[in-house]
Formats: structure tokens, sequence, C-alpha cells
């Protein structure tokens, strides 16, 4: 059982999805390279569920892997851990020809991508999602990073996979919480592209559908980064939700997940809009639905000053602007640039 989505960009790949894919990946994998070597990169709680499996699937296909396991955390998605990856692979001899498998979560494709596309200048890798929202987002897009202690994601690369992997199965065991952050990741997709699929989401319960939502997800980002793979216009329309989102991130330190604090954003953001006229009257009652539905939280912990603060940054000092996105109408989405002021008319009216 596998479906496949093409993605066009600077260079191309395809996403498989289906159910039992960990035990089939190697012959998958063997399609696309001819190299017969490579490192499996894996954290703490993927690596004792799922490694064994895809070892033996790229042993049976006569690829020789070795395993590097990082702990857990998005804490841990670091230079120090970033550097112990480069590390191994350098002690295994990996060439420039040989390739990487991320299996896990956005965490590890992230990092496992980003040394991919660093190491002796950039290597192939292959994406594993084993997280609803690393199959229905971050494996998708070829964005790869690692933190800093000034921010998320701030060191990085556009560097596009040799192909993705992703077995659904593996959604099993993901805690409540963790699967609900893909789910939110999913409800921006249909408010800012495809208002069918909302609607689909709305009278059907996601886990009974999860090969065809995760599908649907990769189609509207790939058709997204196909037009605009370097986010210089239509690909920040994946940020709706996503300018307070993280500023809730960054206000509790990291202890709301990104699903969650984008699943409050988008709510703020669209209350804003409403407001503001830029949404028509009722866009916040369907967005409110959406997270209703799927337990996801509405409710802002924190006051407009401080995320404020937390969204403009570094940029207070630089006057830059600031982009926010809101929804012109359920699946149609359009950004606007916000100066300081008008940041904060936003945020005041956000909340
Ligand atoms: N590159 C992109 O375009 C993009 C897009 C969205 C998000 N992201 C990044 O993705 C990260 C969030 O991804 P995430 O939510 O997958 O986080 P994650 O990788 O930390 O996974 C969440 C937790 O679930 C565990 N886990 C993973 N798969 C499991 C499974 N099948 N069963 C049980 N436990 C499992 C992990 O060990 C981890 O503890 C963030 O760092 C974010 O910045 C990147
Ligand atoms: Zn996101």
């Amino acid at each position: 059982m596998m479906e496949s989505v093409h993605v066009t960009a600077s260079r191309d790949y395809d996403v498989h999805i289906g159910s039992g894919l960990l035990d089939t990946c190697g012959a998958q994998i063997t399609a696309v390279t001819a190299s017969r070597r490579c490192a499996l990169v894996t954290d703490s709680a993927v690596a004792p569920l799922y490694a064994s499996r895809v070892e033996a699937s790229l042993r049976h296909a006569g690829i020789e892997a070795c395993t590097y396991v990082f702990p857990a955390g998005e804490q841990n998605k670091n230079l120090a851990t970033y550097g112990d990856i480069l590390a191994f692979l350098a002690e295994h001899r990996l060439t420039r020809s040989d390739f990487v498998v991320a299996l896990g979560g956005g965490v590890t494709g992230d990092m496992a991508g980003f040394a991919a596309a660093t190491y002796q200048r950039g290597i192939d890798y292959i994406q594993m999602p084993t997280t609803f929202l690393a199959a229905s987002d971050s494996s998708v897009g070829g964005k790869t990073a690692v933190d800093l202690p000034a921010g998320k994601n701030l060191v990085g690369a556009f560097w596009p996979p040799r192909l993705v992997v992703c077995d659904c199965d593996t959604f099993q065991t993901l805690p409540e919480d963790t699967f609900a952050d893909g789910v939110a990741e999913t409800l921006k997709h249909g408010l800012i592209a495809d208002a069918a699929f909302f609607d689909f989401l709305m009278r059907q319960p996601i886990r009974e559908h999860l090969s065809e939502v995760v599908r649907r997800n990769v189609e509207i980002k790939a058709a997204v980064v196909a037009e605009d793979e370097y986010e210089s216009g239509k690909r920040k329309l994946l940020n709706f939700g996503h300018t307070l989102g993280h500023a809730i991130e960054k206000c509790s330190a990291y202890a709301v997940p990104h699903g969650h604090a984008v699943a409050i954003g988008m709510v703020l953001a669209t209350r804003a809009a409403e407001r503001l006229g830029y949404s028509p009257r009722g866009t916040l009652e369907t967005v409110l639905a959406g997270n209703r539905r799927y337990g996801l939280p509405m409710e802002c912990p924190y006051a407009a000053q401080e995320l404020y603060d937390a969204a403009t940054g570094d940029k207070k000092r630089r006057g830059g602007k600031i982009d926010v996105v809101v929804l012109e109408e359920i699946g149609r989405a359009k950004t606007i640039p916000l100066d300081l002021d008008g940041l904060r008319v936003f945020v005041e009216a956000a909340l």
C-alpha cells in the first residue's frame, strides 16, 4: 500500500506515503542512489522503536548502515549535536557519494538534513518522517536547520532530500500531544490553500485517513515549494499562524510545542485580521472550530506586550518589516508586510 507525490524543486524527488514502508525502504532507496553506504541518524525515542527494522531493510537491499542516535528533544537540535553527527560521518568515512537517512520527527530531519547539506559540501539524504508533523510538513521542502541560543532555526540551508519515505504506521506510537502538533499544520494547509480539504478534516476523523491526509498535506506544500522554493513570495503563506506562534514558543521558553503554538497563532492572526477588516466575518469561528474539534489550544497565555517583544526581537533596532499571513477566505491566504507600529496594532487586535 503506497502512494507517491512528486516534488518539483531545484532537484526533484518523490515522497512515498503508506503502510509498512519501514520494511521496504531499502528497495525504494536503491532506486534513487547507486551508493551502498549510509549513516542512519535517529533519536533516542525513535531508535528503540524503529531503527532495527530500517537497518534490516537496508541490509536486505545490500546497503551498509552505521547508526547514530542522539538524545531526543528540541533542546538537542543545536550546534553541538550537529557537530557530533558530522564527526560521526567523518569517523565512518562517508564519502561524497554516500548518503544519510534521517529517521524521526522534524528535529531529526532538520538536523540530519543540515549535516547532509554541509558534510563535504553536501551529500544526499533520505527523509523518513515518524511524526505526523514531519510527514505532513517538515520532511518536504528542503529546509534544514539547527537552533542557536538566540533563536530557533537560525543556522541552516535549503537542501532538498533525495527521497522521502513516510510509513504512517509509525504514528501509532506518538503521544497524543505530538500527534496534535501535526494536526495544527494540517488544518493550516486547509485554511490557506484548500477549503474542501478543511471541510473534509471537519467531517472525517484524521486518524482514520492518515495516508490520504498526509498525501494532501504533501501535495499542498509541494505546490507552494515548486513555485517558490527559496521563500521570496508564495512560500511565506505557509507561515500562517507562525509569526505569533513563534512568539508564543519563545515566551514559553519552548515549553509550548511548535504545533500547539501555531494553533494558537492561527486563532490570534485571524482574530486580528477579522477585527482589522482583512478577513470576512465568521472566519475566526471556522478557525476556532478546527482547533476545538482536534483538542488544540485556543487561548494565548501571554499579554500583547510580551508577544510583541518576542515577535520583534532584534528587528526593533533595525526598524524592519514583519510579514503576517491572513485569510482572505477559508482556503485562500495573503501576506501583509507590517512595520513595527502596524504589528503593535495587529497584536493588540489579536487578543
Ligand atoms: N524544515 C521545515 O520545513 C520544518 C517545518 C515545520 C517544523 N520544523 C521543525 O520540526 C521540529 C518539530 O518536529 P516534531 O514535532 O516532529 O518534533 P520531534 O522530532 O522532536 O518529535 C517529537 C517527539 O516525538 C518523538 N517521536 C518521533 N517519532 C515518534 C514515534 N513514531 N513514536 C513515538 N515517539 C516519536 C521524538 O523522539 C520527540 O520526542 C521543530 O524543530 C521545527 O522547527 C521544520
Ligand atoms: Zn510550522
